[in-house]
């Protein structure tokens, strides 16, 4: 997504500032070209030297520096970022000042503008600064973040500058279009466990990339996101509504509670399939050995399957075999839309990775893809809901 795009980077005088060489690097590993104009107090921080290793292009810190460089670099610019953006920048951005490189760049851009606040909590709370910003934001302007967190400080306060990943996202998101906006999309995700006792359950490898991956797709394409997600080490994508499940039972009825008014369902959890019959109060004696007996778990999918009225429903086939006849026979048997089969034990589409390879399946027909990133998995899959909930 963001291979070729320009990027005009500002970045303005916080310590947070150490954050954005890192920013650099990313937008840049991905393809984007980023050109990087530094304010006299972001170079108290860290010089352009590093800037202009990680962009390998040249650091513009003064407006007199190139005749017309205010010009050049935003005619073609497709999108401005200013991280971290201080108190000061927002100040001058909304009060029209353009007094250095930075605000003049500002003021003669006319594509869209991210900003990543960083400042102090009293800073930040400040209604002149909130007024700004308000300002900023009516016209436009994207915010990501600041969060709370420990401060320069030493206070624990909201003025930290988001971390790299939330400002990545918001530049994809920015530079996306709202083909999904007015929608409300669920998404389930990651593995579900069933307790034997206190402290042993069964559950699955599944990690939730899969279905973390459509929730933020979903986001950046303007869709309202809910996602419950059973136990996973990935952290929520900011701005969806996030539920938290362990069992079967709490995904199932947190889906049931978000249910209504949903547009599309895509169930992308690893549910577990079964639970021990009784469970335990205390930890169970292995001195007599185990004889388990499992029961079977709602389905949640065939449960919204046969409702009268219900979303668009996707489901997940994860198989272990290339053979899709299971996958197909999902499809009917659970009254889906769409099941999306995977085959877990080719390579590049299992547990853990950040790739998969699909098949979409429809009463209407299939289509076969290439191995791809999850990213790009979401998105063609969206692409497909998105035909049919208009
Ligand atoms: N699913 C569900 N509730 C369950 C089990 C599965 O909603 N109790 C959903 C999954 O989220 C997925 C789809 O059903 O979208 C298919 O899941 P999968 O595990 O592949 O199929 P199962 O029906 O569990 O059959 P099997 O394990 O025998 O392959």
């Amino acid at each position: 997504m963001l291979k070729n795009r320009k990027i005009l980077l500002g970045v303005t005088g916080s310590i947070a500032v150490y954050k954005s060489v890192d920013l650099v690097r990313r937008l840049t590993k991905e393809g984007a070209s980023v050109q990087v104009i530094m304010t006299d107090a972001s170079r108290k921080f860290v010089t352009p030297l590093s800037f202009e290793v990680v962009s390998q292009s040249r650091v513009f810190t003064d407006t007199f520096q190139d005749p017309l460089s205010h010009i050049s670099l935003t005619s073609d610019a497709d999108l401005m970022v200013i991280a971290p953006a201080t108190a000061n920048i927002v100040g001058k951005f909304a009060g029209g000042i353009a007094d250095d490189m930075l605000s003049t760049c500002f003021l003669s851009f006319k594509g869209k503008t991210v900003i990543a606040p960083a400042m102090n909590w009293r800073m930040y709370e400040n209604p002149v600064f909130q007024k700004n910003l308000g300002y900023l934001a009516s016209l436009g302007v994207i915010q990501v973040g600041p969060e709370k967190g420990s401060l320069a400080c030493g206070d624990d306060a909201v003025g930290r500058m988001s971390d790299v990943s939330d400002i990545m996202e918001g530049i994809r998101s920015a530079l996306t279009r709202k083909d999904l906006s007015g929608k409300r999309i669920m998404v389930t995700a990651g593995p579900t466990r069933e307790y034997m006792d206190p402290v042993r359950f069964m559950s699955n490898r599944s990690s939730g990339r899969m279905g973390y991956a459509i929730a933020r797709a979903a986001l950046r394409r303007g869709a309202e996101v809910i996602l419950i997600s059973g136990p996973s080490p990935l952290k929520p994508p900011s701005g969806a509504g996030f539920v938290a499940v362990e069992t079967t039972g709490e995904m199932r009825d947190a889906v049931m509670k978000n249910l209504k008014d949903s547009d599309a369902v895509i169930m992308a959890a690893a549910v577990s399939d079964f639970s021990p019959e009784d469970k335990n109060d205390k930890k169970i004696d292995k001195s007599g050995g185990l004889v388990l007996k499992l029961k079977k778990t709602p389905d949640i999918l065939s449960e919204i399957g046969f409702m009268k009225k219900r979303p668009f429903l996707v489901g997940f086939a994860a198989e272990t075999g290339a053979d899709i006849s299971r996958a197909r026979k999902k499809l009917l048997d659970k009254g889906a839309d769409v099941v999306v089969f995977n085959n877990v034990l080719s390579p590049g589409s299992g547990f853990d990775v950040d790739t998969n390879q699909i098949t979409i399946i429809q009463k209407e027909g299939e289509s076969s893809f290439p191995l791809m990133s999850k990213d790009e998995v979401a998105d063609l899959l969206l692409d497909r809901i998105a035909h049919f909930i208009p």
